[in-house]
């Protein structure tokens, strides 16, 4: 058990930054029992993690949901222009968290389903939207179970990331997974955490060989206690395994998936403080001047191409 603690003092809504062990070459929750080092484990982690923070992310300052409540969208300005007008559209929104960003796109007219494997994720997502007086659909059910788990339904969106493709053993059956989601010509919305940023040093920015991009890195991480989404809290549940999926990784798998790839976008700053000497600017974290240009987050948009 690692417990280093981040250095920065800031876990992310994506990642954490302690420890990682590494391991390549394997593909989805069936197999990874023939993995060395990996099996169920990530999954059930994972999950406990989440189930402790969702609730305590409702009532937590990072998601603001009294402000959306009071009638504040909780998506970015550039998510709203860069996707358009989602009006009468069905969105479905995979690894959906507590609905609040599901919802945010319900305000703007779309018919939302969203999805999570954490039972408490989900049940805070139900009655947010009830709070909220917005029709919105929650289902539980991992990710890769996403077709089954809506009966084949088809969407004109879909719609997921800020921190959650990282929570994901394989890549690649992900992207097929968001494909058997879209109806055809339908859309793959991802905004996502740069991985290029969690290669670099926090002080200096330099490369950081422990983090190496691209190495497959799996990162098996224990934190002392808490969460991004709310402070100081206490919990009992603090491991959790991730994977940093590079740009060429998400791009092929997207690719291969069966989408064309309208744009890519990324953006040189971010949404939380990912480095401790960034910049709060609103809903943004800046680097300031004197720092070069560097990424921090992606958009991208696709259509299958069927
Ligand atoms: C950081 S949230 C991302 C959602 C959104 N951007 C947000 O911040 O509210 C990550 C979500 O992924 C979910 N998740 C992780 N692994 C999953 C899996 N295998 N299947 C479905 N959901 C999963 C977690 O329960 C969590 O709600």
């Amino acid at each position: 058990m690692n417990r280093d603690l981040p250095r920065s003092g800031c876990e992310t809504p994506g990642k954490t930054r302690a420890f990682r062990s590494q391991n390549e070459g394997f593909s989805g929750f069936g197999d990874m029992t023939a993995v060395p080092g990996v099996g169920p484990e990530w999954f059930e982690a994972n999950r406990a993690w989440w189930d402790e923070r969702a609730p305590l992310h409702v009532g937590g300052d990072f998601y603001e949901v009294d402000a959306f409540l009071s009638g504040t969208s909780a998506l970015r300005d550039f998510e709203l222009s860069e996707l358009g007008d989602v009006a009468g559209r069905t969105l479905c929104h995979p690894q959906c968290h507590f609905g609040l960003d599901t919802l945010s796109w319900a305000g703007e007219g779309a018919i939302v389903s969203g999805l999570d494997f954490s039972p408490e994720a989900i049940d805070a997502a139900s009655a947010l939207a009830e709070r909220a007086g917005i029709d919105a659909r929650f289902v539980c059910a991992d990710v890769y179970d996403a077709s089954q788990a809506f009966g084949s339904e088809q969407f004109d969106i879909v719609y997921t990331g800020l921190g959650a493709i990282n929570w994901l053993p394989d890549i690649d059956r992900w992207a097929a997974t968001m494909a058997s989601l879209c109806v055809p010509g339908g859309a793959l919305y991802l905004v996502e955490f740069h991985p290029t940023s969690n290669s670099l040093e926090d002080e200096s920015l330099v490369a950081e060989a422990r983090i190496a991009y691209g190495m497959g890195h799996i990162w098996h991480d224990e934190i002392l206690s808490g969460s991004y989404g709310a402070e100081g809290a206490a919990t009992l549940h603090n491991e959790t395994w991730e994977r940093v999926w590079t740009l060429g990784e998400v791009l092929s798998a997207i690719a291969g998936a069966g989408f064309r790839i309208e744009f890519l976008h990324e953006f040189d700053y971010t949404l939380y403080r990912q480095f401790p000497w960034l910049i709060e600017n609103g809903r943004h974290f800046e680097r300031p001047p004197e720092v070069p240009s560097f990424p921090m987050m992606y958009s991208l948009l696709a259509h299958l191409d069927r």
